[in-house]
Protein backbone atom coordinates (compact mmCIF):
# COMPACT_ATOMS: atom_id res chain seq x y z
CA UNK A 1 0.00 0.00 0.00
CA UNK A 2 1.78 3.22 -0.68
CA UNK A 3 1.21 5.92 1.55
CA UNK A 4 0.17 9.06 -0.31
CA UNK A 5 -0.05 11.24 2.97
CA UNK A 6 3.89 10.68 3.37
CA UNK A 7 4.74 11.06 0.41
CA UNK A 8 3.18 14.39 -0.16
CA UNK A 9 4.60 15.32 3.28
CA UNK A 10 7.72 14.35 1.98
CA UNK A 11 7.00 17.05 -1.45
CA UNK A 12 6.47 19.57 0.69
CA UNK A 13 9.87 19.05 2.11
CA UNK A 14 11.60 19.12 -1.39
CA UNK A 15 9.34 22.43 -1.89
CA UNK A 16 11.56 24.28 0.92
CA UNK A 17 15.06 23.90 -1.42
CA UNK A 18 12.76 25.31 -4.25
CA UNK A 19 14.93 27.69 -6.11
CA UNK A 20 12.77 30.19 -7.71
CA UNK A 21 13.95 33.77 -7.51
CA UNK A 22 12.39 34.54 -10.87
CA UNK A 23 9.05 33.18 -10.49
CA UNK A 24 8.73 33.03 -6.64
CA UNK A 25 6.38 29.76 -7.62
CA UNK A 26 7.99 27.08 -5.47
CA UNK A 27 7.20 23.43 -5.87
CA UNK A 28 8.03 20.24 -4.84
CA UNK A 29 7.93 16.64 -5.79
CA UNK A 30 8.69 13.19 -3.91
CA UNK A 31 9.05 10.65 -6.18
CA UNK A 32 8.19 6.78 -4.82
CA UNK A 33 10.55 3.74 -6.65
CA UNK A 34 9.11 0.36 -6.59
CA UNK A 35 12.16 -0.84 -4.54
CA UNK A 36 10.97 1.57 -2.03
CA UNK A 37 13.40 4.99 -2.43
CA UNK A 38 12.13 8.15 -2.40
CA UNK A 39 14.11 10.74 -4.53
CA UNK A 40 12.74 14.42 -4.16
CA UNK A 41 13.30 17.26 -6.39
CA UNK A 42 12.53 20.96 -6.43
CA UNK A 43 11.91 23.29 -9.44
CA UNK A 44 15.33 25.47 -10.18
CA UNK A 45 15.30 28.04 -11.68
CA UNK A 46 17.79 30.28 -14.40
CA UNK A 47 18.18 33.64 -14.98
CA UNK A 48 18.38 32.19 -18.64
CA UNK A 49 14.79 31.10 -18.18
CA UNK A 50 14.74 28.27 -20.70
CA UNK A 51 17.63 26.59 -18.22
CA UNK A 52 15.08 26.16 -16.00
CA UNK A 53 14.08 22.63 -14.50
CA UNK A 54 10.15 21.51 -12.89
CA UNK A 55 10.40 20.07 -9.39
CA UNK A 56 9.31 16.32 -11.16
CA UNK A 57 11.93 16.33 -13.69
CA UNK A 58 14.57 16.92 -10.57
CA UNK A 59 13.39 13.99 -8.81
CA UNK A 60 12.81 11.94 -11.98
CA UNK A 61 16.13 12.51 -13.31
CA UNK A 62 17.75 12.05 -9.66
CA UNK A 63 16.48 8.27 -9.70
CA UNK A 64 17.08 7.27 -12.99
CA UNK A 65 21.05 8.46 -13.14
CA UNK A 66 21.16 6.63 -9.83
CA UNK A 67 19.60 3.31 -12.08
CA UNK A 68 16.32 3.33 -10.98
CA UNK A 69 14.00 2.89 -13.45
CA UNK A 70 10.40 1.31 -12.11
CA UNK A 71 8.34 3.72 -10.11
CA UNK A 72 5.21 3.49 -7.98
CA UNK A 73 4.30 7.20 -7.53
CA UNK A 74 5.36 10.69 -7.64
CA UNK A 75 3.69 13.28 -5.12
CA UNK A 76 3.46 17.28 -6.26
CA UNK A 77 3.32 19.91 -4.05
CA UNK A 78 3.32 24.23 -5.50
CA UNK A 79 2.36 27.43 -5.32
CA UNK A 80 3.70 30.92 -5.29
CA UNK A 81 6.10 31.74 -2.34
CA UNK A 82 4.10 32.86 0.75
CA UNK A 83 0.87 31.41 -0.30
CA UNK A 84 -1.03 28.70 0.49
CA UNK A 85 -1.97 26.14 -2.61
CA UNK A 86 -4.14 23.79 -3.86
CA UNK A 87 -3.18 22.19 -6.30
CA UNK A 88 -0.47 22.57 -8.72
CA UNK A 89 -0.66 20.61 -12.14
CA UNK A 90 2.64 19.04 -13.61
CA UNK A 91 3.29 20.52 -16.84
CA UNK A 92 2.77 18.92 -19.82
CA UNK A 93 6.61 18.38 -20.68
CA UNK A 94 6.99 16.33 -17.11
CA UNK A 95 3.83 14.62 -17.71
CA UNK A 96 5.70 13.36 -20.88
CA UNK A 97 9.03 12.58 -18.67
CA UNK A 98 7.02 10.77 -16.12
CA UNK A 99 5.14 8.73 -19.29
CA UNK A 100 9.32 7.65 -20.33
CA UNK A 101 9.57 5.49 -17.52
CA UNK A 102 5.72 5.06 -16.30
CA UNK A 103 2.63 3.03 -16.65
CA UNK A 104 -0.54 4.11 -17.50
CA UNK A 105 -1.68 3.61 -13.71
CA UNK A 106 1.22 5.24 -12.08
CA UNK A 107 -0.05 7.16 -9.53
CA UNK A 108 0.45 11.15 -9.58
CA UNK A 109 -0.52 12.66 -6.09
CA UNK A 110 -1.59 16.50 -6.27
CA UNK A 111 -2.71 18.76 -3.55
CA UNK A 112 -1.24 19.77 -0.05
CA UNK A 113 -1.07 18.08 3.49
CA UNK A 114 -4.44 18.89 4.40
CA UNK A 115 -6.00 18.04 1.21
CA UNK A 116 -4.98 15.64 -2.00
CA UNK A 117 -6.33 13.91 -5.16
CA UNK A 118 -4.84 11.12 -6.93
CA UNK A 119 -4.69 10.54 -10.04
CA UNK A 120 -3.28 8.54 -12.43
CA UNK A 121 -0.65 9.02 -15.64
CA UNK A 122 -3.21 8.09 -17.90
CA UNK A 123 -5.86 10.58 -16.51
CA UNK A 124 -3.84 13.61 -17.07
CA UNK A 125 -1.72 12.47 -20.11
CA UNK A 126 -3.94 10.57 -22.86
CA UNK A 127 -3.42 9.65 -26.45
CA UNK A 128 0.47 9.45 -25.09
CA UNK A 129 3.35 9.67 -27.22
CA UNK A 130 5.83 6.85 -26.18
CA UNK A 131 8.54 4.47 -27.95
CA UNK A 132 5.76 2.32 -28.95
CA UNK A 133 4.97 4.90 -31.46
CA UNK A 134 8.27 4.68 -33.25
N1 LIG B 1 7.13 24.24 -12.25
C1 LIG B 1 7.44 23.01 -11.73
O1 LIG B 1 8.43 22.85 -11.01
N2 LIG B 1 6.62 21.97 -12.04
C2 LIG B 1 5.52 22.07 -12.83
O2 LIG B 1 4.96 21.07 -13.24
C3 LIG B 1 5.00 23.40 -13.16
C4 LIG B 1 6.02 24.49 -13.13
C5 LIG B 1 8.02 25.36 -11.93
C6 LIG B 1 8.86 25.81 -13.08
C7 LIG B 1 9.12 27.26 -12.72
O3 LIG B 1 10.25 27.32 -11.88
C8 LIG B 1 7.91 27.67 -11.91
O4 LIG B 1 7.26 26.47 -11.54
C9 LIG B 1 6.93 28.56 -12.65
O5 LIG B 1 6.59 28.03 -13.88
Amino acid sequence: MINFRFLMEQAQKARENSYAPYSHFRVGAALLSKSGKIYLGCNIENAAYSATVCAERTAIFKAVSEGERDFEAIAIAGGREGETYELCAPCGVCRQVIAEFCPKDFKIILGNNNKFEVYTLDMLLPLTFTSENL
